[in-house]
């Protein structure tokens, strides 16, 4: 009866989890989305919890101490997270799933070598992979934490010819996985522990030359690993939720990895030998003695006031000056005036996939406002005006017509063929690939500088005065 009820928990979590997912696949459900996923897990987990009920040594207090201790810090972590750092919180989830991957292996290969259990070939390759991908999901994800919260540079990381050295560690620990699944229980714990060491030199040392603007690709292909581990973990124990959930992540990571190459027009094998963005290229300023023109705030707010269609372009520091209601404050009083007003969603636009989205979500932007980048770009030439909050590099023009230019070959909103742009920003600093941007020399280009929400804020004021 026991099993008959864990099997059912299992099913009915699985079928949430999945559901769950499906409904985050828009702003309207994804809350709901949510939450059914984490009912789901949470069913499965007390499933889990029935299992061992007749045995005298399950380990209650030990399994409800730690969840209570790991609950409650990634509750506190969640409560207190900001929007901007959402990508670093990622990478530690998948770090710590990494980690728990490797310590299950370790548990199951310490009672392998001392004889306690035996396992066939197959079991062991199981286990041998589960240890392996945790490991590199473990420092990888860690080291893109460091990286991503600015506590470690590339150049402080990175060795002279590191892909050289990245390759032989590849082959190292592929090698050694290879003599430990070949050799059997003949061999020693000490060999697992030495595996164990060079797969987490391997993940720290693979993720250690990647540019800041792919990082966000590598976060998503260690969460595929990380989702990968689980599931081979799932099969060491022979627990369908564990591998349903990791077969799950490592699919959603793989896909979500491929969508954004595709967005940044990038191979994956380019992003992972490393070279866009980040300090290499931050050198670069082409701006030389140009000068960009300058628009007060009682000249936007007429010129968008007298706009039939305008396109709002968000960026990474819509974000960060957290703008996205006074935005939207924006658009009701222009709606009002009968002007068109749509926003253009650049896939990679902000830090993490999606938070545009999540962003005017948040200050109820209705969906059907948001254009993606082929349907802006269509629309671009017949807008009045475009405003550009906080965003640089996905409008940045050298993506088009610079060969020499790192994002050469990214897809951009073409802005410059809307009638007029006006961009929203503090100083004329890059964007996060590092480079200058020619937008702001444009012809059709006005800059507004200052914070955006304070800016937007001065611009509703006066919108409203006239
Ligand atoms: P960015 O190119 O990073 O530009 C953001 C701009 O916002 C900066 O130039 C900054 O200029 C401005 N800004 C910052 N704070 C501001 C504030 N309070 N008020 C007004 N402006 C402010 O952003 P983007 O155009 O959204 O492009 C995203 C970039 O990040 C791409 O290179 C992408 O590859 C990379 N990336 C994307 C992701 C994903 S998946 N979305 C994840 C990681 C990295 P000032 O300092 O002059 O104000």
């Amino acid at each position: 009866m026991i099993n008959f009820i864990v099997d059912i928990s299992y099913l009915l979590g699985a079928v949430a989890f999945v559901w769950g997912l499906r409904q985050m696949s828009t702003p309207d459900t994804a809350r709901k989305g949510n939450l059914l996923a984490a009912f789901g897990m949470g069913l499965a987990i007390v499933a889990t919890m029935i299992v061992p009920m007749d045995d005298a040594e399950n380990n209650y207090s030990l399994i409800l101490g730690s969840m209570l201790v790991g609950g409650l810090g990634g509750f506190t972590a969640s409560k207190k997270v900001q929007m901007t750092a959402m990508p670093q919180m990622v990478s530690i989830f998948n770090g710590l799933g990494g980690a728990c991957a490797v310590v299950l292996a370790m548990t199951e290969l310490v009672h392998f070598y001392d004889g306690t259990v035996a396992f066939d070939k197959g079991q062991l390759f199981i286990i041998l992979t589960t240890l392996l991908i945790g490991a590199i999901a473990f420092t990888g994800s860690m080291l893109a934490f460091a990286k991503l919260q600015g506590l470690v540079w590339d150049s402080q990381v990175t060795l002279p010819k590191h892909n050289i050295i990245n390759w032989i560690l590849l082959f190292a620990t592929v090698g050694m996985t290879t003599y430990l699944f070949l050799g059997g229980a003949a061999l020693g714990m000490s060999m697992a522990i030495g595996l164990m060491v060079l797969a987490l030199v391997y993940g720290f040392s693979f993720v250690a030359p990647i540019g800041g603007a792919d990082m966000p690709v590598v976060i998503s292909l260690l969460n595929s690993f990380t989702g990968l581990s689980a599931a081979a973990a799932g099969l060491i124990y022979n627990n369908q939720i564990m591998l349903v959930g990791g077969i799950l992540v490592g699919a959603a990571g793989t896909i979500l990895t491929v969508l954004m190459c595709q967005a940044m027009n990038r191979s994956l094998f380019s992003v992972l030998i490393g070279g866009f963005g980040g300090e290499a290229t931050a050198a670069k300023s082409t701006s030389g003695d140009q000068i960009a023109k300058v628009i007060t705030i009682n000249d936007a707010a007429i010129q968008l006031y007298y706009s039939q269609s305008i396109m709002v372009v968000p960026g990474y520091g819509l974000a960060v000056a957290q703008a996205q209601k006074i935005t939207k404050e924006l658009d009701d009083l222009l709606e009002q005036n009968g002007v068109d007003v749509k926003y253009a969603i650049h896939p990679v636009a902000g830090r993490m996939p999606g938070h545009m989205n999540v962003l005017l979500a948040e200050a109820d932007v209705p969906y059907p406002k948001l254009l993606d980048l082929e349907d802006a770009n269509s629309a671009m030439t017949n807008t009045d005006m475009v405003i550009i909050v906080g965003a640089n590099d996905v409008v940045n023009p050298a993506a088009n017509d610079d060969p020499n230019s790192p994002i050469y070959g990214m897809p951009v909103l073409n802005v410059w063929e809307a009638k007029h742009v006006v961009v929203l920003k503090r100083s004329m600093k890059p964007g996060y690939a590092g480079i200058q941007n020619q937008l702001f020399f444009h012809e059709k280009t006005k800059m507004l500088f200052g914070d955006a929400k304070v800016s937007i804020q001065k611009l509703v004021s006066e919108i409203k005065t006239l």
